[in-house]
């Protein structure tokens, strides 16, 4: 019996946090990951744009590499694309939403800080979560405009604007959150800086471990092997880029033990890999 696949898409680098989590938790489990940074980041598109690229993309990925789950590692994605992407696949489809409600699980004071992009702070299903969850906490919003780009050059080896986000953290501090939400898929990659530069906040919460769980639920109730997996066996089959290969990404891969066997950018009009960091 074959391990199990999983797909996993974001508008770039930040569903790997994503990856991560999942390789954690299911480390037999093989990964594709797919990123559409061509058009990054998805929260200055389109909701139009984003659903029709997702699901064009998903769709031409599933047909090289059958998977058993597909994982929308992008808060911005998965608050518009579910519905027509279930519609276009039997493949169980897990999405992303910021971890309101283990955070007011958390919380000691009541007080929440929710960090995410603008996208997701103004679309209507955040207020609909913190009414279902959090309606006893107060919750303070920062939209950060730049952060999943200064977190995509940091990948590729630029140092973080610290300053710029130190002032831009600043109303947590007025606020005095003791719970953090990650509310994009792009932070849990910098949350050490994020820790240095808050260090009296008590929680940091990610969706990550949970789309861990929900991805062994699915693939457990598809009847697929679970098993330990050979440490150091290479689980990430493949990792197409839409736009550019980021910088050093294959190296920073290599540093989780999740060097990709493929690595493509402008995909998928050139299927040729640049790259293939070790074979499969
Ligand atoms: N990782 C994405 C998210 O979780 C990035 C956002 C974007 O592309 O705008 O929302």
């Amino acid at each position: 019996m074959t391990a199990p696949g999983v797909l996993i898409f974001d508008s770039g680098v930040g569903g790997l946090s994503v990856s991560r989590c999942i390789h954690h938790a299911l480390p037999s489990v093989r990964q594709v990951y797919l990123a559409d940074n061509a058009c990054f980041p998805y929260g200055d598109q389109p909701e139009s744009v984003v659903v029709e690229r997702c699901c064009t993309l998903i769709e031409t990925a599933l047909a090289d590499y059958p998977v058993d789950v597909i994982v929308v590692a992008c808060n911005t994605a998965s608050t518009v694309v579910l519905p027509q992407l279930r519609s276009i696949t039997d493949i169980p489809v897990v999405g992303v939403v910021p971890a309101v409600k283990p955070a007011a699980g958390l919380s000691q004071n009541r007080r929440i800080g929710l960090l995410a992009t603008p996208a997701t702070v103004r679309r209507p299903y955040l207020q609909q979560l913190v009414d279902d969850f959090a309606s006893d906490c107060t919750l303070s919003r920062i939209g950060h405009p730049k952060l999943v780009r200064w977190i995509e050059d940091w990948v590729a080896g630029q140092s973080l604007p610290l300053a710029e986000l130190d002032d831009a953290l600043e109303p947590f501090r007025v606020d005095g959150v003791d719970t953090v939400v990650l509310g994009c898929t792009h932070y849990p990659l910098i949350v050490d800086a994020l820790k240095a530069l808050l260090p009296d906040v008590r929680y940091w919460v990610d969706s990550g471990e949970a789309i861990a769980r929900r991805t062994a639920f699915l693939l457990q109730q598809g009847g697929h092997p679970l098993g330990l997996g050979e440490p150091g066996a290479q689980v990430m089959d493949a990792v197409m880029f839409s736009g550019a290969v980021p910088a050093g990404i294959d190296v920073f891969l290599q540093k989780w033990g999740m060097a990709p066997s493929r690595l493509s950018g402008g995909w998928p009009s050139s299927q040729t890999a640049v790259t293939a960091t070790a074979s499969a």
